[in-house]
């Protein structure tokens, strides 16, 4: 199939590029480098020995959007589009809120826009585990209600999925696939592509390993108070390479028109510290750290049943937090782009 990746220069959206590339797929990818580098693309080519078409466009910018559209369509339309562009750092989000809802939502639509103008019925949104707030049973399905998103960020993927199953609704044709992802981390085996975080690392994997690399003195560890193992917060880490091949298993519905919800995790909680310990044993290096206070709109818990996307899709996670660990730390010392 002919498929459209919009954000295709960022952490997932390279990984998922690598896998449809490597199942045979064709790949155009679409960025507007704003928190990403050309040279990924040319890193995704190297990977899978298979040519990407990219185009360095703002989906923001609708004329722009429509002309790539235009143009791809002269050969074969785009079976499905996989929509991961989008800002998503959750602290940065509370400082600019406008900036997220114009940039996330006008970004959504001009694609949606585009799939009615192009014929276009199939899209797979990079959703996310937020939009379930702090549920209240762990772990979570996907039958588990929304809660209450404490960030801007969140707002806007939850917004999404909302405009998706509105477009779906009221279009028979239209087949929007929900992927509500949980912790993602690592890079793919080669070291070529992985996190790259501009500025500050939001995240706790890219924070832990600049320390590991010496670009930070320790880690902030953001509460140890809470009701888990060791008192900090736990979460569901999945390697972004089986990530990535969630999205190859989801392009199954591409042709099946609905609205379909899978949370893309392991099934599996660690904390803070258990990944701070798991990142020493594969680099070798004391990763010293700090216990301050709790981060405002952390949940203490999170972590999915993952059971759905098994039975529906013939997808799990086959990776654990050692690969994960392993393969992130290889990146930092073989393909980091960002000093
Ligand atoms: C994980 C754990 C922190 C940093 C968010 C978004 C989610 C997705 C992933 C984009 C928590 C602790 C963290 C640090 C720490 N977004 N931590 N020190 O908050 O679970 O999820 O990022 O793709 O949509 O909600 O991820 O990595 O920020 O935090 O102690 O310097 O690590 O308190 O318990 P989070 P995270």
């Amino acid at each position: 199939m002919k498929i459209l990746v919009a954000g295709g220069a960022g952490f997932i959206g390279s990984h998922t590029s690598v896998e449809l590339l490597a199942a045979g797929h064709d790949v155009v990818c679409i960025d507007n480098l704003s928190n990403s580098k050309l040279e990924v693309i040319d890193r995704i080519k190297e990977i899978t020995s298979r040519d990407v078409k990219f185009y360095n466009v703002d989906i923001c910018n609708k004329k722009e959007l429509l002309d790539v559209f235009d143009i791809e369509s002269k050969t074969k339309k785009f079976d499905s589009i996989i929509m991961f562009a989008g800002y998503k750092a959750v602290g940065e989000s509370v400082l600019k809120p406008i900036e997220y809802y114009e940039n996330n939502l006008e970004s959504l639509i001009n694609i949606c826009i585009a799939m009615k103008m192009y014929s276009c019925n199939s899209i797979i949104f990079s959703s996310s585990a937020t939009v379930y707030g702090d549920p209240k049973i762990i772990p979570v399905t996907e039958a588990c209600e929304k809660g209450k998103i404490s960030s801007p960020y969140g707002q806007t993927k939850s917004m999404i999925e909302q405009i998706l199953e509105d477009f779906v609704n009221s279009d028979k044709n239209i087949s929007a696939c929900l992927l509500r992802y949980f912790n993602p981390i690592g890079a793919h085996e080669s070291g070529l592509i992985g996190e790259d975080p501009n500025g500050i690392p939001n995240n706790l994997v890219p924070y832990i390993a600049d320390v590991a690399m010496g670009k930070r003195d320790y880690l902030r560890v953001f509460g140890s108070d809470y009701n888990t193992k060791d008192g900090t917060g736990v979460r569901d880490y999945i390697h972004v390479v089986d990530l990535a091949k969630g999205h190859v298993a989801a392009l199954k519905l591409y042709n099946k028109p609905g609205v379909h919800i899978y949370n893309l995790g392991t099934g599996e909680g660690y904390s803070v510290l258990e990944v701070v310990k798991m990142y020493e044993k594969v680099s070798g290096k004391s990763i010293p750290y700090k216990i301050v206070d709790r981060r405002p709109g952390d949940v203490a818990v999170l972590y999915c049943d993952p059971s759905k996307a098994k039975n529906e899709l013939g997808w799990s996670a086959k990776l654990n937090l050692e690969d994960m660990c392993r393969d992130s730390y290889n990146y930092q010392l073989k393909g980091r782009m960002n000093g």
